[in-house]
């Protein structure tokens, strides 16, 4: 895509940064494969997955539907419960530890690596008393 956009950049996200890389003399093509790559997995995909996402728990859960429409106030719930409960980026955190430390009884020396899963965390029965329903924002409250 990037390739055909060199030649014929349109009016459009990349078209216009080739653009302009032309003119500043920065055209930077392994940079902007890695770019459209980005925007493509952690844009696109999350996005667009959390979206159809959100529209089955909804649809699933009438009631929870019921609540929204009643109130529109709850709507910032429509899109955290979602996050929450469907954890779609579960895989992408890891770290390593820069020092040693101590999380939840558990020991992480200095140097080594920590891979985090979010649907863990996000289905943690100790924060959420019952992780596979619906919850409400005082609990998400509590948690954060
Ligand atoms: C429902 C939508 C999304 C979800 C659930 C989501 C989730 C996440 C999570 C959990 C991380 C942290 C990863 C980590 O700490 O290791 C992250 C990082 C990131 N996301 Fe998203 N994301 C979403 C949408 C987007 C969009 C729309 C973009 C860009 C257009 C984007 C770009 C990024 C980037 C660039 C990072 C890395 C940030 C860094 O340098 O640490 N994300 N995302």
């Amino acid at each position: 895509m990037i390739t055909r956009k060199e030649s014929e950049p349109g009016d459009d996200l990349f078209g216009r940064k080739i653009a302009r890389q032309r003119r500043e003399g920065t055209l930077d093509h392994a940079g902007l494969v890695s770019l459209a790559f980005l925007l493509l997995t952690a844009g696109h995909e999350t996005t667009a997955n959390m979206i159809s996402l959100g529209v089955v728990g909804l649809l699933s859960h009438p009631e929870q539907l019921a609540l929204i429409k009643a109130d529109p106030g709850r709507t910032p719930m429509a899109v955290e419960e979602p996050l929450r409960y469907f954890s779609i980026t579960d895989t992408v955190s890891s770290r390593l530890a820069t020092d040693d430390a101590e999380i939840a009884g558990v020991s992480i020396k200095a140097d080594e690596g920590v891979i985090v899963s979010g649907l863990s965390a996000n289905w943690e029965p100790a924060v959420f008393e019952n992780p596979a329903e619906p919850n409400e924002p005082s609990t998400h409250e509590e948690a954060s």
